[in-house]
């Protein structure tokens, strides 16, 4: 028995939502359970769930979070739990014609999660909307090697 993979996914447009359902179902074939989330009504708490997190946000603005990953976002910052139980992945969907701000909403969360003490999983996805490759697909080619990464912390208690 594995632990689930909860995927909070915060997106302007859908597209990190998209990335979200294929991840979902990439892990579902394989016997794990998952829940996909929007991160609108999601605050600090939802971390004290047991499991496995994954992140999948886009950018916005100047490279902000997107707008219904803000509360999340604040709230982790201003309650700053300790989070050292935590094991999480990334997804960062942007564009990298932002050059400044290149998937600097994902990338926020994976610097505030680990400033809690939270420890990533393998690399953070980057994906760009300019590369002509759709996420799902850049996302459908990483998941497996993250999952490979995840698969001790979802058999053991760590
Ligand atoms: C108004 C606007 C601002 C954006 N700002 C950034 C940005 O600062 N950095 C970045 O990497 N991508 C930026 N993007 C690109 C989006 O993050 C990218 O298209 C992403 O795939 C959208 O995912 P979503 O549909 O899940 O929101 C911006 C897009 C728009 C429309």
């Amino acid at each position: 028995m594995t632990k689930p993979v909860h995927i909070l996914v915060g997106t302007m447009t859908g597209t990190a939502q998209l990335v979200a359902d294929e991840l979902e179902g990439f892990l579902k074939k394989r016997g794990i359970a998952v829940d996909v989330e929007l991160m609108d009504d999601l605050r600090a708490e939802v971390f004290a769930k047991d499991g496995l997190f994954l992140i999948c946000s886009s950018t916005f603005g100047q490279g902000d979070v997107p707008d219904n990953a803000r509360a999340l976002f604040n709230d982790l910052k201003e309650k700053k739990p300790q989070l050292a139980h935590v094991r999480y992945g990334v997804v960062a969907l942007g564009d990298r014609t932002y050059s400044e701000t290149f998937c600097r909403g994902g990338l926020q969360f994976d610097n505030l999660l680990q400033s809690l003490g939270a420890k990533r999983i393998g690399e953070a996805l980057i994906c760009d909307a300019s590369s002509g490759n759709l996420a799902e697909d850049v996302a459908l080619d990483w998941i497996g090697g993250w999952l490979e990464e995840a698969m001790p912390h979802l058999r053991s208690a760590a």
